[in-house]
């Protein structure tokens, strides 16, 4: 059917990609949600979409490789019509001191949160070019923009990320394709769940003193999805922690 949109959403099955994916689900967009893990998260997701009237579907795929990224969005591409979105959520943490890091550590982190990126962008780009259509929105972190000690993997996975968006961004513009990036500060989720409202030493460091939720970035993918003449943006959704 010509109406049908279908979004991408890496990360989809809990946190922030679940709730990126229940939103465009709640526009009407199908959602095809690419995960590793917890498979009941991943169902739970993918019923909560449907309930919206749409269709939906979990792939489990690690978008740190390249073979599988392939083989995923080849098989979206035959199982929904009309893919014009795709968000790079998926991320982990391996904090720890430089000193200390592990190599398996660093290269674990830039494999999901910065080749994972890539990898997706790579295997949809020609499918966006082909239908001069794609709106892209990778997420990013105020580690990247600002440094967070011990966390040197993950800061400079997130810094990669945005380079990424504006290389990518400038490259797809005259396709009429736009990229942009979310950096979120800090946002109940399993990642954070350490953080409670007792850090209050953590929670001195954020403007408008109290973590994020879920729905406060969803809201920005959703709208910079949305906009045809923002490109090369990272919105911070963070509290006013990074201005
Ligand atoms: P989460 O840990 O709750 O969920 C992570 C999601 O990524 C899960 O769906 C998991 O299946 C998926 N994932 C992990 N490794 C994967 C892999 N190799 N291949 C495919 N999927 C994989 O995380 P949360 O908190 O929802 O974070 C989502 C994104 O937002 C991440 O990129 C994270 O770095 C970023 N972020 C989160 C912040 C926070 O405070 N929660 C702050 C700033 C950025």
């Amino acid at each position: 059917m010509a109406d049908k949109k279908t979004a991408i959403v890496t990360g989809g099955s809990r946190g922030i990609g679940r709730e990126v994916a229940l939103s465009l689900a709640a526009l009407g967009y199908d959602i095809a949600i690419v995960y590793i893990g917890d498979e009941s998260e991943a169902a739970d997701t993918v019923r909560d979409c449907e309930a919206k009237g749409v269709q939906a579907k979990a792939y489990v795929c690690n978008v740190a490789s390249f073979e599988e990224t392939k083989d995923t969005v080849a098989q979206i591409r035959k199982d929904f019509e009309n893919i014009i979105a795709l968000v790079n959520n998926a991320g982990i943490t391996r904090d720890g001191l430089i000193a200390f890091m592990k190599e398996s550590d660093w290269d674990s982190v830039l494999s999901v949160n910065l080749k994972g990126a890539f990898n997706m962008i790579r295997h949809t780009a020609g499918l966006f070019i082909r239908n001069k259509c794609g709106r892209i929105v990778n997420i990013s972190s105020v580690s990247g923009l600002m440094g967070n000690a011990g966390q040197a993997n993950y800061s400079a996975s997130k810094a990669g990320v945005v380079g990424l968006t504006k290389a990518t961004a400038r490259e797809l513009a005259p396709k009429g394709i736009t990229c942009n990036a979310v950096a979120p500060g800090f946002i109940r989720t399993d990642m954070t769940k350490n953080i409670t409202e007792d850090n209050s030493e953590l929670l001195r460091t954020i403007p408008l003193g109290k973590m994020g939720e879920v729905s406060d970035v969803a809201e920005a993918v959703v709208f910079l999805l949305s906009s045809p003449y923002i490109t090369g943006e990272v919105l911070r959704v963070d509290g006013g922690i990074a201005m």
